[in-house]
């Protein structure tokens, strides 16, 4: 006898199909399951046999082979047994399932045949959907996240026998398998608002002065362009990147869905039944952070914060209190978007589209610069150099923005003070001339720009070249920044409503690699 069921595991953040396959045929009683399978997958045989005879069903005394397919992909996790179990149960001719309908199964199963929820599920649903199927049959708690994908008929359970209840035997006949003719009485019903933007209570306008770091946090914005704030201690540089997402465009649909995906994946979903996130994330990890929890990893690898934070904002505050190496790790995914963790059997690509927002004192002690009266900065040249060297170079040429966070001076009596509506009303023009031009070539920012598409869109007239190409040998800049410093004129014209780029909009960007400087006025 012979049977098939089909469910799903997650390959990194993607879902993939799994066909389940049950074979019982006459041999000793043995179960085994091929198809490359981890221990979490054999132990399944276990909890399968035990929440089906709990369940008042036999397991058969046969031989018994579950083949998961396809056989060349390593599989994890315990998203089979619902799966398993209903195959072996059809197969051995003890239940029989509506055939109305292409049915996925996803679903861990305990001793008492009770479900447990598996993490992913919106991937594993979306790749169903993609591929046909109409409904698919899960654990009560992954209910709300299967639902986010539209059009596809969700049933849901908390313990088999909720699916059992639904069947009637057909004869008094002790053997006649429990028919079920519909799972209607599973449906799930959404109750979830198409997605809501979260409430914002904090507002640039509550940061008086630093007028030029605002300016400098909406070319960021409107580009997704990294940015670093340098400043001695308490001049706001905190509050000032923690309000970045309040001036940000919003998500598109197809964003929304990939950053709910990864979120999926982690485990990370909170609610998800308030629908898909909209906001864009914005990561805060602690400088104690390891260099897996920052990229991910583990045996079965989960996105790290760079993935949790595509879409979005990394931000590391106080950037130097990181382990270098640490940092060093995030240079491939600044650069490919993407981080690539390669196990044993698998190579997994996480996405990883995220803007850098770093902060940093300019020397150990925090005043160097400043000439605040009570704290003359008491840093050795020797001590501000190491300090200043844990950001190594290569990570410095990926940040387009050095800005400078002086101390407050005669602004703080200054009433007038931009608000976050103001910013992320320039923000949204800008953002819009982007989406305009890159419609054929699938990106959205500036800062995406590579190759031929950067050249193209980035012409400078002789004498604007001529200016760039003078700062760059002065500066001794690398080739990136170069790069960079296009992007962020581009950025920078838009903000300004134009299509070409002038003298004036490279000059802006070139005065934003503060760090990159010949630091002459290191003190002595
Ligand atoms: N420009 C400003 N306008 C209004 N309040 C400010 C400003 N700058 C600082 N503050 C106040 O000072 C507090 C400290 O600011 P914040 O923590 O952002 O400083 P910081 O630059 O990050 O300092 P540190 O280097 O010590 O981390 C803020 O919570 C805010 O109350
Ligand atoms: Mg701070
Ligand atoms: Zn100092």
């Amino acid at each position: 006898m012979y049977g098939k069921m089909y469910s799903a595991c997650l390959y990194g953040i993607d879902g993939v199909l799994i066909q389940v396959e049950v074979d019982i045929s006459n041999g000793l009683p043995q179960t085994s399951i091929i198809g490359l399978p981890d221990s979490a997958i054999r132990e399944a045989v276990e909890r399968v046999r035990a929440g089906i005879k709990n369940c008042g069903f036999t397991f058969p005394l046969q031989r018994t082979t579950i083949n998961l397919a396809p056989a060349d992909l390593r599989k994890e996790g315990s998203a089979f047994d619902l799966a398993i179990a209903l195959g072996i149960l059809c197969t051995s001719g003890q239940l029989v399932l509506p055939g109305d309908e292409k049915l996925l199964m996803i679903g861990e199963m305990a001793l008492d045949g009770s479900l447990r929820p598996v993490t992913g599920v919106l991937s594993m649903v979306d790749r169903a959907k993609r591929e046909g199927f109409t409904a698919v049959l899960l654990p009560k708690d992954n209910a709300a996240e299967a639902s986010l994908i539209e059009n596809m008929n969700i049933y849901a359970l908390d313990h088999l026998k909720e699916l059992f209840a639904l069947g009637e035997k057909e004869a008094a006949d002790k053997n006649a398998p429990l028919r079920i003719s519909s799972l209607a009485g599973l449906r799930f019903v959404s109750g979830h608002p198409p997605g809501q933007e979260a409430h914002q209570a904090e507002d640039y306008a509550d940061v008086l002065g630093q007028h030029h770091v605002k300016r400098a946090l909406t070319i960021a914005a409107a580009g997704m362009h990294n940015i670093m704030l340098i400043g001695p201690p308490g001049t706001g540089k905190t509050m000032l990147i923690k309000r970045l997402p309040t001036i940000l465009p919003p998500m598109t649909e197809q964003e929304a869905l990939e950053t709910t995906k990864i979120f999926s994946a982690a485990g990370k979903l909170k609610e998800p039944a308030a629908g898909l996130l909209r906001t864009r994330p914005f990561r805060s990890p602690h400088h104690t952070i390891s260099a897996g929890g920052l990229i991910g990893g583990g045996t079965i690898p989960k996105p790290g914060e760079v993935s949790l934070a595509h879409r979005g904002i990394l931000f590391l505050d106080e950037l130097p209190e990181f382990n270098r190496q640490v940092l060093e790790v995030l240079r491939q995914p600044l650069e490919d978007k993407c981080v690539t963790i390669s196990r044993a059997r698998a190579v997994h690509t996480f996405p990883a589209r995220f803007m850098l927002a770093a902060s940093m004192n300019p020397c150990p002690c925090g005043y160097w610069g400043s000439d605040h009266p009570g704290h003359p900065c008491t840093c050795s040249p020797a001590r501000i150099a190491h300090y200043r060297s844990k950001i190594s170079g290569p990570l410095l040429d990926r940040i387009d923005l050095q800005v400078d966070v002086p101390r407050p001076r005669e602004w703080t009596k200054e009433k007038f003070s931009l608000s976050s509506a103001d910013m992320r009303a320039q923000v949204l023009e800008a953002h819009e001339r982007q989406v305009r031009r890159y419609r054929m070539l699938q990106m959205n920012w500036n800062s995406e720009l590579s190759g031929t598409a950067l050249r193209r869109f980035t012409k400078l007239d002789p004498d604007t070249a001529d200016m760039l190409h003078r700062t760059i040998d002065a500066l001794g800049l690398s080739m990136r920044a170069y790069d960079r410093i296009l992007k962020l004129s581009r950025t920078i014209a838009d903000l300004d409503g134009k299509e070409n780029i002038l003298s004036s909009h490279v000059a802006e960007a070139i005065q934003y690699r503060n760090l990159d400087r010949p630091q002459t006025e290191t003190p002595v």
